[in-house]
């Protein structure tokens, strides 16, 4: 048995022999409602910040430490094996989406609990599973012996509010996070069986669109016909931004849209997610979307607008007549590669000044935004980590483009010239961002055993 053959074995021991443990501590950090957006976690963000330090230096990382940023903290450690060795800089965010609504839980959000083999709770697999997986195989493999490479490791705290402070922090710490390549486990697999490495991610621009009406609410019979009303006119304007094909209608929005290749069509074709895939995981009778494109492909590798939240009105139990004094839409936009967040919020204003009626006023806020991510094909350290997934699951890793947004991977490439390896345990009916977010235990361990492989 060769020496890397049997630092694996033995970390892969260790971390058998010590699951309770890992596990045990794994259930402290998802009890922690680390919730990046609401102002009333700010302690609570702190305490999963002080949780990962303090896991660091306990594994004898250095610089082990918090770096305060205008929002929340960021979380940075390295552990230097040699500096001729290649370095790989792991990212991670220790940030969950909020939990609601709240009564659709079958146990409470914060207080992990298993069914099956599943662990539910919020964050369990965006991403605190994926952070702790990765812990995980670095505490085996440290005790085993030594990493095959030197690791850096940046955990953040802002990921699901868009990073605000993130790019500044690389901006400043350019020779601190000096490293051959990056792995981000911030994606997931697409069946237990399947390991998968995203290649492609999609961008984003977010929005808030408000429409202002009367001075105040209004009685609906005495005003009703004569005031628009707000929330009919957001409406009009919401339903307006696609035609009938299904296709956006922002002026410019296609302009630089990098079609899809015959070649990644075919590959998308074959990774399986067919119309079966995308109604039984969500639940929906009939799919739709833009003409012309499969579903995996309107879902990973073309740009689509969405709201995703609708206020207006009276919204409690009961009917109430009135005509609302405003109307608000949160409206999300999902990018391919060649698509500009920042001409994106020109065509929405573009469409909004030729189309909100003078009847109302109206007030965009652009959120956020971040660019499409596709990879280099000779991303360092990606063949190693092929090899290490096949090892663990005796197949061929699939290659995958995804639907969901990591802006920190263009981010990443932009200031710090690396390339990123995404991947991740997660699977599609983890239910991120939805109530019962859960774990599929078996595929973390799994996803625990490819690491260690990795790192050796
Ligand atoms: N982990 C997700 C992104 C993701 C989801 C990747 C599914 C692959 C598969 C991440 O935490 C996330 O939700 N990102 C946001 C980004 C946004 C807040 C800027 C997203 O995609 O909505
Ligand atoms: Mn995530």
């Amino acid at each position: 048995m060769s020496n890397k053959d049997q630092k694996i074995k033995k970390a892969i021991q260790y971390y058998q022999g010590n699951y309770q443990n890992l596990h045990k501590e794994f259930l402290n950090f998802l009890k922690i409602p680390s919730v990046s957006t609401a102002e009333d976690h700010q302690d609570d963000i702190q305490k999963a910040a002080d949780f990962l330090v303090k896991k660091l230096s306990i594994l004898g990382f250095d610089k082990a430490a918090q770096h305060p940023t205008p929002k929340h903290p960021i979380v940075y450690g390295e552990y230097i094996v040699d500096s001729n060795m290649p370095t790989v800089l792991i990212y991670g965010h220790y940030d969950v989406q909020p939990p609601d609504p709240l009564n659709d839980w079958h146990t409470p959000p914060f207080e992990p609990a298993e069914r099956g083999e599943y662990l539910f709770a919020r964050g369990a697999s965006d991403m605190k599973g994926q952070i702790w997986a990765t812990i995980s195989a670095l505490e085996a493999i440290i005790t085993a012996g030594q990493p095959g490479m030197n690791i850096k490791l940046l955990f953040e705290g802002e990921e699901e509010i868009g990073s605000p402070s993130l790019d500044a922090f690389l901006e400043s710490h350019k020779a601190l996070l000096q490293s051959d390549f990056v792995l981000n486990p911030d994606a997931g697999m697409i069946a237990p069986d399947k390991p998968t490495i995203v290649y492609g991610l999609r961008g984003l621009a977010y929005f808030e669109l408000r429409i202002f009406g009367p001075k105040a609410d209004l009685h609906s019979g005495i005003f009703g016909g004569v005031v628009a009303n707000p929330a009919n006119v957001l409406c009009k304007l919401i339903a307006g931004m696609h035609d009938e094909n299904g296709k956006v209608t922002l002026p410019g929005f296609y302009d630089y849209v990098r079609d899809l290749t015959e070649n990644e069509r075919e590959e998308l074709s074959r990774i399986g997610l067919d119309d079966n895939f995308y109604k039984e995981m969500s639940g929906v009778s009939a799919l739709h979307g833009e003409l012309g494109y499969t579903p995996v492909e309107r879902a990973c590798a073309r740009p689509t607008l969405d709201v995703n939240g609708f206020y207006a009105g009276y919204i409690e139990k009961g009917a109430k007549t009135i005509i609302p004094a405003f109307a608000t839409a949160k409206i999300s936009t999902r990018l391919v590669p060649n698509q500009d967040p920042i001409l994106v919020h020109e065509g929405m204003k573009s469409y909004l000044e030729a189309n909100v009626p003078d009847t109302v006023t109206w007030e965009l806020e652009y959120m956020s935004g971040a660019p499409a991510y596709i990879n280099a094909e000779e991303t360092p350290g990606l063949e190693l980590f092929i090899e290490a997934l096949k090892e663990t699951w005796h197949m061929q890793p699939l290659m995958k483009r995804e639907g969901g947004s990591i802006p920190v991977a263009t981010s990443m490439k932009e200031i710090l010239g690396v390339d990123s390896i995404i991947t991740g345990f997660g699977l599609p009916g983890d239910q991120i961002h939805s109530p019962n977010e859960r774990l599929h235990l078996p595929t973390h361990r799994k996803g625990v055993e490819a690491l260690i492989r990795f790192f050796a």
